[in-house]
């Protein structure tokens, strides 16, 4: 079953538990990313642990495999349930990150960011071909070192099942309408996601940004389910 997992895109923790009260029974993930781990620190992962959910630390940490190394071991320290790395780091920095999750027998999964959402063809700095050809090749590559999961677009998910089975797909990018993508240049809605093949949609402000983020997240999740039962047909 594809699952929801909401980010909590706010620069105070405050603005977080909030909005996590409201989407609690609705939803099991949290993403807490850059702007509310750098705002309040590792020990904010453990609170949303405490209030039941599944974290996702979306860091997209891209350094010298010594540091990551470093790096992966504090975020295993956290508590969080998965961490993001960046695919383009290469194989050993990708490695070194898998390699400190089982020196420490630690069950959290790491993600390899492929290319980010919000690049449009053209705008990734020193590569000319398609993003989709790039993605395709960054996914075999992370299938060849063992991450656990690709983070991509949605628009994407389908080809990388095939040329990579067995590596999990989280989307974000996901929209209801194409009209409102904010920043977000490849989107789908939450039924072509799953349909596709996604395991995680990653959602912010649609739910964040909404009146009623719990309504919002309902109906997110009934397209998941909607869709689940139109792929298992
Ligand atoms: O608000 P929105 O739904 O666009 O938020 C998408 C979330 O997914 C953001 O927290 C963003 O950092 C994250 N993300 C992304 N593209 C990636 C990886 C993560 O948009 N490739």
């Amino acid at each position: 079953m594809a699952e929801l997992i909401v980010a909590l895109d706010f620069d105070k923790a405050e603005d977080a538990y909030c909005l996590a009260k409201k989407i609690k029974g609705e939803v099991s993930w949290v993403k807490i990313g850059l702007e509310l781990f750098l705002a309040e620190g590792p020990s904010i992962v453990k609170k949303f642990k405490t209030m039941g959910f599944n974290v996702f630390l979306d860091l997209k940490l891209y350094d010298i495999p010594n540091t990551i190394k470093g790096a992966v071991n504090s975020a295993i320290k956290t508590g969080a349930d998965m961490l993001t790395i960046h695919l383009s780091g290469g194989k050993r920095m990708c490695e070194a990150a898998l390699e400190t999750c089982s020196m420490n027998n630690a069950t959290i999964q790491i993600f390899g960011v492929s290319v980010l959402t919000s690049f449009d063809e053209g705008e990734f700095i020193g590569y000319q071909g398609k993003l989709s050809e790039l993605v395709d090749s960054l996914a075999k590559n992370a299938l060849d070192w063992g991450v656990n999961g690709i983070v991509c677009s949605g628009l994407e998910v389908e080809k990388i099942k095939n040329l990579a089975p067995g590596l999990k797909c989280l989307t974000p990018g996901i929209r209801f309408d194409e009209k409102n993508n904010d920043d977000q240049k490849r989107v789908m809605t939450p039924y072509q996601a799953v349909m596709a093949g996604s395991d995680y949609l990653v959602v912010g402000r649609p739910i964040t940004k909404a009146e009623d983020p719990q309504a919002v997240a309902k109906k997110i999740n009934d397209e998941i389910k909607k869709a689940m039962i139109a792929k298992n047909k």
